[in-house]
């Protein structure tokens, strides 16, 4: 279990436990906070759960696909920290872990 921040656009802050095991996108979801619609379902097919990942987290969240890298290139306002959230495992490390939304998915 983590307890996920996730960060708005505007700043809204929706702090939520997520099972291990699950996605930060899942968590997402489950949850219902807004701005990851995940249209693929986590197949790393659709970008729309792209998020940026707190730089205090970088090397705990694991490193991207290939498959990633290249979904990540029909997603709007890419920076170094982008990540698609179907593709971050949650485990009990991510504890505390904030993530925010770009300002396209709102
Ligand atoms: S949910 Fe589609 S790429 Fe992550």
């Amino acid at each position: 279990m983590a307890k996920i921040t996730y960060v708005e656009h505007d700043g809204t802050e929706h702090t939520v436990e997520v099972k291990t095991g699950m996605s930060v996108m899942e968590g997402a979801i489950k949850n219902n906070v807004p701005g990851i619609d995940a249209d693929c379902g986590g197949a790393c097919a659709c970008a729309t759960c792209h998020v940026y990942v707190d730089a205090a987290w970088d090397g705990k969240t694991g490193t991207k696909s290939a498959m990633e890298e290249s979904m990540l290139d029909f997603a709007e306002n890419v920076e170094s920290n982008s990540r698609l959230s179907c593709q971050i495992k949650v485990t009990d490390d991510l504890d505390g872990l904030v993530i925010r939304m770009p300002e396209s998915q709102h």
